[in-house]
This record gives C-alpha cells, structure tokens and sequence, in this order.
C-alpha cells in the first residue's frame, strides 16, 4: 500500500498525519518525539491537561511501553486488535513523551483493526498517538474529507480509508488498580466484566477520565436529546421511522444500534451544515454500544460539562 508508507515515513519524519481507523479517523504523530506530539496539541487546539492514546500494531511493542497485568493480557487477547484502549502503568518512559502521558505515570494503548491503520503503524518501530482528527471540541470525522476538513492543513499524508465503521471512539479502560470503565465505546462494561469479572464504577467514585471534561463533539447549532417530537424547523436525527415534515437526517432507519453508532459523527456534520436553529435527537436506549451514542449526544448537547 503506497499510502501507508507513504504515511509511516512523513511519521517517521516527525510529521502529522490522518490516521483512519475503525472507529474514528485519527490525528497521528510519533509518540516518542516531544516535537511532533507538541504540533498535536497545537493542530487540534487541545488543552495540554488531555493525554492522548498510543497506537500500536504488535502487543511486544505494547509490552514495550507499558506493563500488562493478567487483566490487560487477557482483554487484549479478547479485544485486540479492535476498538478497546488500555490504561496502564508505563514501563518505558522514553516511548512516549511526557506530554502525550501529560506527565502522568500511566499509558493508553489501543491496537486497531483497521487494515489502513495497521498496514502504517507495521511499518514504523514506535508507537503512534492519534486523538481524534477533528479541532478539539468538535465531533470526530468518520470519513476522510470530514478529516481533511477539520485538520487538513496540518498533515503530510491524509491516506483515505474509507467510511469508519464503528463511528464512535474506543472505550477506555484503567487497568490502575481496581479496573474502570473510563469512556464508553464499541467494546461494552458488560464485555470487559465477562472477561476480567466487575469493575468499578468510576462515575460514582470521581474518577474520570482525564480528558472527558469539558463539552465535546459539539456542533455550531445548539442540540437537544431524547426529543420525540421535534418542533418547526429543527433538523430531526430519526432513530426507527419517523413522520416530522421537516429534514430527517436518519441515524438508522430500522433502529440498529451499531448503524446509529457508524452515522453519529457525520450525521450531527450534515445537519450542521443545514445551520438549523436547532438540532434535535431522537431517544437512542442506553443499551450496548447504545451508552457510548448516549455518551457522546449527551457531551454535545452540553448536559455533561
Ligand atoms: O477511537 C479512538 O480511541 C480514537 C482513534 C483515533 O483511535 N482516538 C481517540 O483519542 O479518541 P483521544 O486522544 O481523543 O482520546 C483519549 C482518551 C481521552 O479520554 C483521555 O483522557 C484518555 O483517553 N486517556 C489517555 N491517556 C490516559 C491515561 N493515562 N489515563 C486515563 N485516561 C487517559
Ligand atoms: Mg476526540
């Protein structure tokens, strides 16, 4: 693939670049180059507080960089590669710069399955951090122009793997002590307990991500949830029929969880196009992948800030 080496060299070279994965289409650069982890922060305008996630293609260059307990070798095992990200402690500190960990003692690991993303991250011997593509705040692009659009002028490659098929980012899991569910994705709390037995539940306790505070994948136009009967002149994301007369942008038109998940990002871009006065959602139920929809529609409408 020439646009994977063509992409793993500008990386190699301390250069940016679009990394397209399953789930969402990712802003990369060498994690263990301060230079090129700085020119992230400062593409996506994103504060420096917000460590980011490295991406690797093997588990001995994950076990390089961070050390894998019973737990992690075991959800690896069942999840890897594919949309799951890892939180342990760091072993090799000169892997990933201080500013992608943002000073912490912990790593985030993920190893995709997009064949685009693992054909890149194959041909390079470091690890890869890639936040999602879009400026900081903003909905993640799923598709290669929605990338191109938010971060375009900042990459040396923006290789075009098509339309993400998950659509929304990897669940986060801590692997620090008692394990936590950190950030809701393809992968689900009931998934990771069925392999590593409970886990905490981090919303009651405080702990939260570090990077899940303030609003995120927001549009211009402001957005309201769980409607059902959205008023004159709001753009409506359906989820099963719907009978508004006014534009229907349709999350799945059979109600499927997973097609809802893959046309989130690029449905809440449509409609802000529009520049509606409102954008309304219908009622996504909290169930599977269906709490990471819930997540991610909740953060844009600004109820979690
Ligand atoms: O699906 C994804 O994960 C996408 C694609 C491109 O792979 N990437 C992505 O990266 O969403 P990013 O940087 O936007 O998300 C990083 C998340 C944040 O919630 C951050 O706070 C958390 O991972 N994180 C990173 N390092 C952490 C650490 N040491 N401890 C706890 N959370 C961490
Ligand atoms: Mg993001």
């Amino acid at each position: 693939m020439a646009e994977a080496e063509a992409a793993a060299a500008a990386l190699r070279a301390g250069q940016l670049i679009h990394l397209p994965t399953e789930t969402v289409y990712g802003l990369g650069a060498r994690a263990d180059d301060a230079e090129a982890v700085i020119k992230v922060f400062d593409a996506k305008g994103r504060p420096r507080f917000n460590p980011l996630i490295v991406h690797i293609a093997d588990l001995a260059l994950a076990e390089r960089i961070g050390v894998f307990d019973r737990r992690a070798k075991a959800l690896a095992a069942a999840f890897w590669p594919g949309p799951l990200t890892l939180v342990v402690p760091v072993r090799d500190e000169a892997l990933v710069s201080d500013l992608a960990r943002a000073g912490l003692d912990s790593v985030a690991l993920r190893m995709p399955s997009h064949p685009l993303a693992r054909a890149v991250l194959s041909q390079v011997d470091f690890g890869v951090v890639a936040p999602s593509a879009n400026r900081s705040g903003r909905p993640s692009p799923t598709t290669q122009p929605d990338a191109f659009e938010e971060t375009g002028n900042f990459v040396a490659a923006s290789p075009d793997g098509g339309a993400c098929t998950v659509g929304v980012e990897s669940t986060v899991v801590s692997l620090l002590g008692k394990a936590r569910y950190l950030r809701a994705g393809a992968v689900t709390r009931d998934q990771i307990a069925a392999v590593i037995g409970s886990l905490a539940d981090d919303e009651a306790e405080g702990h939260r991500s570090p990077g899940r505070l303030s609003l995120h994948y927001a549009p211009d136009a402001p957005v309201k949830i769980n409607v059902e009967k959205p008023s004159d002149g709001a753009v409506y994301l359906s989820f099963g029929p719907s009978d508004y007369a006014g534009t229907v942008i349709p999350l799945s038109p059979t109600a499927n969880l997973h097609e809802a998940a893959a046309n989130l990002f690029s449905a809440l871009r449509r409609a802000d196009r529009l520049k509606p006065p409102l954008i309304a959602i219908a009622p996504i139920p909290v169930t599977g992948i269906g709490e990471a929809i819930n997540d991610r529609i909740r953060r844009a409408a600004g109820y979690i800030g």
